[in-house]
């Protein structure tokens, strides 16, 4: 947690030349845009410009002298400004938000392709929310940079040049009086960047546990509601939403104290120059049309100063969101795919565990030198307490996890060796908890592939006994699964990744048993699913049903992490040992149940 706390504090500079580069390194297959869009503002900064210069003209040249030709002359050049410039900055816009649009596409797909590759350690470790927020929020921070942020910093700028250009031609003496707040409005601006930095942390970091709190709860609603907290998680909430709102009162204020301010700089040199501009006007050494035209700069030169340090703050927030992003795309947590990968080919089936030590933490194992056999086409059961590690030894037979010693073989090939997308082509796992996506029925069978043909789907569906209730359905296979699955009730959603699994025609099957226990007629159906599974392929099977253990080749009892046990049901049961108790304590029940 502590990680993730730091993650979203990170505040980064506004500017870091390192992280820049990276981000550029981005736009570079744009280079065409980001060329046209610097040319574009060039400009669309010198249009606005020439307007109070030529105001200037008309006033001191045209006006003073009563030459109409000449002041319509300007008015057309006026207009004329006025309307390219938004023509002008009708294509500057939508190139720019073109390009940005271009270059978060790309890092969305990069970013997300990244994390499908990722080790199932990192999501034990990373909370979903957080990476949901990188994938949006932070890269569309980034997209306000591309788009609107650095490339209007360059308008700003120009802007601010050609004003100077233009006030320093006509008078240097009113342009350095003019001027003369800068000094304090750089000092302003470095107080208030400082301390909405700090307040700007405050915000991120109480919005970051506003977000994992809402997450977490609406994830959680049948639990809450059905012990009835809704009034104590109301309360809890209120209070982080309550840190939240003070965050970004604190923010506001600075807001609310520096604009005022700027509005106030910008009215005392517009003071400045009626009262130096005006005194120079009477004592002729200044014509009305430069006093005029100051007046008009000075009201342009505000606004991109302005504008600048609301830039500051687009920079320093894409400099932070880049940071997380290029922090979650340095992640290497990989399960590492050998280089030159040994081919599986015609598998058979055969599963061998040498002397296999495995931890999810370092240290802290769970599974403790581990060896058994299962010849091909048998069917191996693996019963235990809960926490055993039975899913374990499947997480690490499908190599979502490594182990850290020993070693897995499947036909006599070291599975370490093989590319994990290989491996997992030969083995179907059929979840203790079963996830549907949302989708239909068909699609959630075939899981997309387009190898699985609907005869297929059909098949397997009628294989574990699925059909009947799918044709029952209105949509048939096509109905649309909402929310994981909710409307099917936990047995249905059972038979469907059954089917998914026999679908995929695996050489090995994996079944880790739901404990969940379902009424008779669906207890009945899915004991012949499960029979029609095994058929023919090696099989384990993590098993809570006697049926199923009965009829196992062999059974491998686990005891807190390790193998302590070996046989067939009966072996097991003359041996008196832990599977004898496990029986009388477990399995018993369930055939006093059937017999009744
Ligand atoms: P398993 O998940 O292998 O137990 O966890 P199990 O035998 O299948 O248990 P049930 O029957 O489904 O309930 C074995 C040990 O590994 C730890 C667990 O705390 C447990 O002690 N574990 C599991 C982790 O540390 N991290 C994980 O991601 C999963
Ligand atoms: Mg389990």
């Amino acid at each position: 947690m502590s990680d993730h706390r730091k993650d979203d504090e990170i505040l980064g500079k506004a500017y870091d030349a390192k992280l820049m580069r990276r981000l550029l390194s981005y736009v570079k297959p744009y280079k065409g845009y980001v060329t046209l869009a610097i040319l574009l503002n060039i400009v669309v900064a010198i249009l606005p410009s020439v307007r109070p210069y030529l105001t200037k003209i008309a006033i001191d040249d045209y006006i003073a002298n009563k030459d109409f030709d000449g002041l319509i002359t300007i008015a057309a050049l006026l207009l004329g400004t006025l309307l390219s410039q938004a023509v002008v900055q009708y294509f500057l816009t939508y190139f720019t938000e073109l390009m940005g649009q271009k270059i978060i596409f790309d890092i969305r797909v990069q970013l997300f392709r990244h994390v499908e590759r990722l080790a199932l350690k990192f999501f034990d470790k990373t909370p979903i929310g957080r990476i949901v927020t990188r994938v949006t929020n932070d890269v569309e921070s980034l997209n306000e940079m591309f788009s609107s942020g650095i490339v209007s910093v360059f308008s700003d700028i120009f802007v601010i040049i050609w004003i100077f250009f233009f006030m320093f031609t006509m008078s240097w003496d009113l342009a350095l009086v003019t001027l003369s707040v800068i000094p304090i409005l750089f000092y302003a601006t470095f107080l208030f960047r400082k301390k909405v930095r700090e307040a700007y942390r405050d915000v991120r970091y109480h919005l970051a546990r506003l977000n994992s709190y809402m997450q977490e709860h609406i994830t959680g609603m049948n639990v809450v509601q059905l012990f009835s907290k809704e009034e104590e998680e109301l309360k809890k909430f209120s209070s982080i939403n309550n840190d939240y709102k003070n965050a970004n009162i604190r923010s506001v204020f600075y807001y609310a104290i520096f604009f005022p301010f700027v509005e106030l700089l910008s009215a005392i040199s517009i003071g400045l120059i009626i009262w130096y501009g005006g005194g120079e006007v009477v004592q002729n050494t200044l014509t009305l049309g430069v006093l005029i035209a100051f007046l008009q700069y000075t009201e342009m030169f505000w606004r991109p100063v302005r504008d600048l340090s609301e830039k500051y703050n687009i920079l320093q927030t894409a400099m932070a969101s880049s940071e997380r992003i290029f922090k979650l795309l340095d992640d290497k947590t990989f399960v590492k795919n050998p280089e030159n990968p040994v081919k599986l080919e015609n598998v058979k089936g055969e599963i061998e565990f040498k002397n296999v030590w495995f931890a999810y933490n370092p240290g802290e194992y769970v599974l403790k030198d581990i060896s058994f056999k299962i010849n091909a086409g048998e069917t191996a059961a693996i019963v235990g307490a809960t926490g055993a590690g039975k899913t374990s030894i499947i997480n690490i037979l499908t190599r979502f996890y490594d182990i850290e010693k020993g070693a897995i073989f499947i036909d006599g090939v070291d599975i370490s060796k093989v590319d994990k997308r290989d491996l997992r082509r030969y083995i179907s796992v059929v979840l203790q908890d079963v996830y549907l996506f949302s989708g239909t029925i068909k699609s959630n069978i075939s899981l997309g592939s387009g190898e699985i043909t609907e005869e297929q789907i059909i098949n397997a569906a009628k294989t574990v006994g699925a059909h009947d209730f799918i044709m029952k359905l209105p949509g048939k296979y096509d109905e649309i699964v909402k929310e994981k699955g909710a409307t099917l009730s936990v047995g249905q959603k059972q038979l469907i990744s059954f089917a998914r699994a026999l679908a995929y025609n695996p050489k090995i099957l994996i079944l880790d048993e739901a404990t969940s226990s379902i009424d008779t007629e669906t207890e009945i159906l899915i004991q012949k699913a499960i029979e029609e599974l095994l058929r023919g392929r090696t099989s384990i099977v993590i098993a809570h049903r006697l049926s199923t253990i009965q009829n196992a080749d062999k059974i491998l009892v686990m005891h807190k992490g390790e193998l302590k046990e070996v046989g067939t049901h009966q072996e097991l049961l003359a041996r008196k040992g832990i599977y004898y108790k496990l029986y009388q304590l477990q399995y018993k029940d369930q055939e006093v149940i059937k017999s009744n």
